[in-house]
């Protein structure tokens, strides 16, 4: 089928279609940037912020925003954890998944109590303070584990 080998396509950056996918120049966004940075700074002096609630209309930059300043936090010593909140379904799952970003490593599946994987995430950290974003966690999981 000769169609499968054609160079053609209806996209000129296909790249923008991967969940991964971060903007060159994020625009208009300056205050909202500023906004959540001064809400997440006592991170840098080892305190935990409050909880942050990003809400706003659908493809807006809400994820793009959060990525961004999250990348940031990271220049300076702050462990930070993106997560999907859709895929990952179960409370379980999203502590495994912190405990793999932080330890680099995974966790056994079952067998394991929360509270154990909660101390080693806590070990794995030391003295830095963790961000954890939970994007789409309006599509959150309905189960506790
Ligand atoms: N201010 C912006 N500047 C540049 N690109 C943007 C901006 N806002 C959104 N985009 C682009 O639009 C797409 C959607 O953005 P994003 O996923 O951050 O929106 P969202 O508000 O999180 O959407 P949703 O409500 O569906 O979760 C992405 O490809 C992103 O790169
Ligand atoms: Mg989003």
């Amino acid at each position: 089928m000769e169609i499968l080998w054609g160079d053609e396509t209806l996209f000129r950056n296909e790249e923008v279609f991967d969940p991964e996918y971060l903007p060159q120049a994020i625009l208009h966004r300056d205050t909202q940037i500023n906004d959540l940075a001064l809400s997440l700074r006592p991170a840098l002096n080892g305190i935990s912020p409050g909880h942050i609630l990003c809400v706003g209309p659908p493809s807006t930059g809400k994820t793009t925003v959060v990525k961004y300043v999250l990348e940031k936090l990271e220049e300076y010593d702050v462990a930070t954890v993106y997560l999907r909140c859709p895929i990952l379904r179960t409370s379980y799952n999203v502590f495994s998944k912190i405990f793999e970003e932080i330890g680099g490593k995974v966790p056994p599946q079952r067998g394991v109590p929360l509270f154990k994987l909660l101390s080693e995430i806590g070990d794995q950290l030391g003295q830095r303070v963790l961000i954890v974003a939970l994007d789409d966690i309006n599509f959150s999981y309905r189960k506790t584990c």
